[in-house]
Formats: C-alpha cells, structure tokens, sequence
C-alpha cells in the first residue's frame, strides 16, 4: 500500500529514485530533499494516521470496548496535548510509560487484548503504530513538555541520561558518540545533537515518522533500537525501562520545542 503511494508520486513528479542519481553524497542530499518537498503535502504518515483514529474509536476485544476512554495522562479520552506531555507517570500501572507503552496497557485494560507489541510492525504492534501516529498528530506544534514532578520521572530521566552517556560494547560506543557535536555526520545521514535543545527536541518529536526507505511508519521505540544496532548493543526490548528513560532523557532536553511528528524521513 505505502510502497505504492511512493512509487506513484515518484512517478508523478518525475523523480525516480536510482542509483546513480545517488552517486554523489551531494547530490543525493539534494535529491532527498527535493524529494521530501515534493510529497511533504502527502505524507504516507496520514494513512497511518487515519487507520489509528478508526481504531481508537472501534469497540474490539474481550470486553468490546473502544480505547475513547484511555487515559493519557490528561484525562480519559483526551488526546490533544497528550503527546507531547509523554513519558510521564501513571499511578494505575504504577510506571512511567511512553505513549507505545500507554496504548498498549490501555488495550490490555479497556479491551482485556494482550497486545503483542514485541514484534515490530507486525499484527497488534501495528495497530499501536497506528495510535501513535493519530495521537501523536493532534499534538502538532504544541511545545514539548515532559513532566518532571513525579519521583520516578526524575528518576527515570536520570537513568536516561546515564544511558545516554553509557559506553560499551565491540566500539565502546554510547549514544553520545554520534549524538553530543554540532554538524557531525555518519555518510548521509546528519546527525542530532540530543545534548542541545532544539535538536532533541526536533528529534524527539520527529517520531513517528514514514520511512521513505522502507515504507514503514516508525514509533520511537524502534527508532531507538536501531541505533541500539548501529551501535551494536543488543536488541533494546520493547517496553523497556531503558527505552522509555532514553525517550524521558531526549524529552526533558527538547522542552519547548514545537512538535513536528508524524514526519517523513530517509
Ligand atoms: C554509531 C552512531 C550512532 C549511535 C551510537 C547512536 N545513533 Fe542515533 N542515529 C544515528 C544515525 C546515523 C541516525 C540517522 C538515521 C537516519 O537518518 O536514518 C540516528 C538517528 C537518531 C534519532 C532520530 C533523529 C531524528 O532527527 O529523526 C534519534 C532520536 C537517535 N538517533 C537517538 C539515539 C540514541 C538515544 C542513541 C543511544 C541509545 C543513539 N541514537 C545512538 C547514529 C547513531
């Protein structure tokens, strides 16, 4: 569905993704950029979008209730704003959840579904993508403002932060060694400073995006493990407290940034 969407704007503009347009690392960046502006009115990311408000809304499970009455840390139902004030702490699950998390607790308590979110893009997993991305977009340009009155938020910042900093493994890499300079680039891919507020802020709300490259929405969590791999750590679990203190930690830095997600990316 979404590899067909690309291929026929694509096709419509003119602009056919190949090899040796991408020669030249210059280039190539041009290329993604032109590509970006062309179908930036039509991001897949609003398909995804749709499907979640259709979820959101439709009663399903055991309990044949619809998610309207999920809590998102502003009240039962409430999604605008909602994103941007995640992670925070809920005292019914007793945690600091991210929106990924959130949903999935609330599919399993409104619904009496057990969602098995561990696999990526795949059965239940997909509708908590879907989610993301419906909520995620009613939050668009609000400024990011991650709670941190809570003992655990504090804390789990903290442990975010460590694990930020944290290095280990074959290269001794932590997240900080590609992500704490200004204009720093691995190949093509420019590469944030998390550490400074604007870009963690603008990475942090970049999620869920549409990946151009693969046709896939992402959600934070899976944005993360990636650079769990590209760092070459093991796989970060799913619903981690680790993935969750990452996202707190990127949070807390981007304060007040505009929101920007869903967005389209390489
Ligand atoms: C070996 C280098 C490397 C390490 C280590 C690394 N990353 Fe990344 N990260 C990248 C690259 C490259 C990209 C851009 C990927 C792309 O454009 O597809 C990226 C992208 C990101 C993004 C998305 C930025 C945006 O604007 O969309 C976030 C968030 C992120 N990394 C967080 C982290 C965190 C947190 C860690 C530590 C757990 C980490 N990264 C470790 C290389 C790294």
């Amino acid at each position: 569905m979404s590899l067909k969407i690309i291929a026929t704007l694509a096709v419509a503009s003119g602009f056919v993704l190949s090899a040796p347009a991408f020669a030249q690392k210059t280039e190539t960046e041009k290329g993604i950029d032109r590509y970006r502006e062309l179908i930036a009115d039509g991001n897949p990311a609003e398909l995804f979008e749709m499907e979640g408000e259709e979820i959101w809304k439709k009663k399903a499970g055991p309990k044949n209730a619809s998610l309207e009455k999920c809590d998102l840390g502003l009240g039962a139902g409430v999604v605008k704003g909602a994103y941007v004030q995640l992670p925070r702490y809920f005292s019914d699950a007793g945690k600091v959840q991210d929106l990924e998390m959130r949903l999935a607790y609330c599919m399993q308590t409104l619904q009496g579904v057990e969602p098995k979110v561990a696999d990526y893009n795949k059965d239940d997993h997909k509708k908590v993508i879907a989610l993301v991305t419906y909520v995620a977009a009613q939050s668009k340009g609000m400024p990011v403002a991650v709670p941190q009155g809570h003992p655990e938020e504090k804390r789990m910042y903290e442990v975010g932060k460590r694990t930020f900093f944290y290095r280990a493994g074959p290269y001794d890499f932590s997240c900080a060694t590609c992500h704490a300079a200004d204009n720093t680039r691995i190949r093509l891919q420019g590469l944030p400073n998390l550490t400074q507020n604007k870009p963690a802020g603008e990475a942090f709300t970049s999620w869920p995006a549409y990946r151009v490259s693969n046709g896939q929405l992402w959600p934070m969590q899976q944005r993360l493990n990636d650079c769990y791999r590209q760092q070459r750590f093991p796989d970060l679990a799913f619903g981690s407290e680790t993935s969750v203190a990452l996202s707190v930690y990127m949070g807390v830095q981007g304060q007040g940034v505009k929101s920007l997600a869903p967005t389209i990316k390489r």
